[in-house]
């Protein structure tokens, strides 16, 4: 697991991501129709990539050719979204850059991922500016018992 706690790398990744949507644009990923929005809020001053989070913590496993199962990483950090709130810790999944980061050379450095590992999953944190006084309304779950 790696912590990046300062504010101005966590930045800098986020960049990182949005020159990866840059270079994926006019491509035929199953993405490149949906960035331009989030290019441009980024170039307005937005952050739609790291939410303006000051801190970003990624778990990694080994690279395997194979086998590329990244749960245990990703296990790991559901524990951490679960348990941050009762020390008044906001989170996010940090999809983003997760999409980006095994494709995109420039991002992985930024990130310094250690050598021959890979990212599982990605989660901002911080301390909330906003306070949730209610909780979102949620779909449904829909269970098929088979
Ligand atoms: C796999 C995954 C990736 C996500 N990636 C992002 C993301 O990149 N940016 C973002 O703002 N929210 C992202 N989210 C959504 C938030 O992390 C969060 O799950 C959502 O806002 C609902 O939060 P809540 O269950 O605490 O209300 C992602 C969620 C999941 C499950």
């Amino acid at each position: 697991m790696e912590v990046i706690f300062d504010k101005e790398r966590v930045q800098h990744i986020a960049g990182q991501t949005v020159d990866w949507m840059r270079s994926i644009q006019g491509t035929p990923h199953p993405m490149s129709a949906y960035v331009s929005g989030i290019i441009n809020e980024w170039e307005k001053g937005g952050d739609p990539i790291c939410r303006k989070a000051p801190h970003l913590v990624y778990t990694h496993l080994p690279i395997n050719p194979y086998i590329d199962d990244r749960t245990d990483g990703t296990i790991g950090l559901s524990y951490l979204d679960v348990a941050a709130p009762a020390f008044g810790i906001g989170t996010c999944w940090a999809g983003f850059i997760r999409m980006a980061v095994d494709s995109y050379e420039p991002l992985r450095q930024a990130l310094e991922i250690p050598e021959g590992r890979k990212m599982a999953y990605a989660m901002l944190f911080g301390y909330p500016k906003f306070k949730v006084n209610a909780i979102p309304r949620r779909n449904p779950l829909q269970v098929d018992w088979v």
